[in-house]
């Protein structure tokens, strides 16, 4: 990247790790870094529209976060907990759920806020491969050319680990120079036992992708463990400086 062409995301050259070793579980957020996360979380977090088209984004006035996966990881759920709100984003148990780019405003932009975006799943998705085709073609576009997005949570499955969809989405994000966390979903599934091999896994599939950030969060929508923290990601992302 040439010195006339900043990285629009949060620096994945500065953060480049130099080996597997660098990824780590996310360190215990400063107070009152968590504090002013839960403030901005318990604040008002409101559907502005879903959109299945380039041309129909919101103008991008304001920093972003999606979260991105395979169908059914949890990408829905986990947006559900970050917000306290159980049925803001919709979830089910069939693949396929999500069938828009939703974006949903937290606080207000002068204030920290910011968009939190919901993305379709990638991979298998029970609805019709037309369909599934064509909103591959909406989630690439937006990962490589969303100005805005500050950073992308790619959601991995605690029991299944990274996956090739996942690695093609990682890929176009290094390309693309976007920034982005693995968040291991559903670790009410994972057995503690097990967890240092996954965390360990995981980072060996990470030291691959220059713009991967160091730090791996796991996370459990349905016992809460790791939201707090996560909220803390989001809202320094979401306001740099003040995390
Ligand atoms: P798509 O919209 O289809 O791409 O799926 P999604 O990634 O949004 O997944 P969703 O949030 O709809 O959750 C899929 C299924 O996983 C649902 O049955 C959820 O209840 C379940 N689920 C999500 N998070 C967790 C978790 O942390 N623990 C457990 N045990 N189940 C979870
Ligand atoms: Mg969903």
């Amino acid at each position: 990247m040439s010195a006339s062409t900043p990285p629009r995301s949060d620096g994945p050259a500065a953060d480049r790790p130099t080996s597997a070793f660098t990824f780590r579980p996310m360190a215990e957020p400063a107070p009152e870094a968590a504090e002013a996360a839960r403030k901005l979380f318990a604040g008002p977090c409101d559907f502005l529209k879903g959109v299945v088209a380039m041309d129909g984004l919101p103008p991008p006035d304001r920093r972003e976060v999606c979260f991105a996966g395979r169908s059914n990881v949890g990408k829905s759920s986990l947006l559900n907990a970050l917000t306290g709100r159980r049925s803001l984003a919709r979830t089910s148990n069939t693949p396929g759920r999500t069938q828009e780019i939703n974006f949903f405003a937290l606080g207000r932009p002068d204030a920290g806020g910011g968009y939190l975006v919901d993305l379709p799943g990638y991979g298998y998705a029970e609805a019709p491969k037309a369909k599934v085709d064509a909103w591959q073609g909406l989630i690439r576009a937006y990962l490589a050319g969303r100005v805005s997005l500050a950073r992308v949570f790619v959601l991995i499955d605690g029991r299944h680990g990274i996956k090739p969809a996942d690695e093609a989405t990682m890929t176009d994000l290094d390309r693309a120079a976007v920034t982005f966390q693995v968040v291991l979903t559903k670790a009410d599934k994972t057995r503690p036992a097990d967890r240092d091999r996954l965390i360990a896994t995981v980072g060996q599939g990470l030291a691959r992708h220059p713009a991967a950030f160091p730090e791996l969060v796991l996370t459990s929508s349905e016992t809460g463990e790791g939201i707090a923290a996560l909220r803390t990601v989001v809202a320094g992302v979401l306001t740099p400086g003040r995390g």
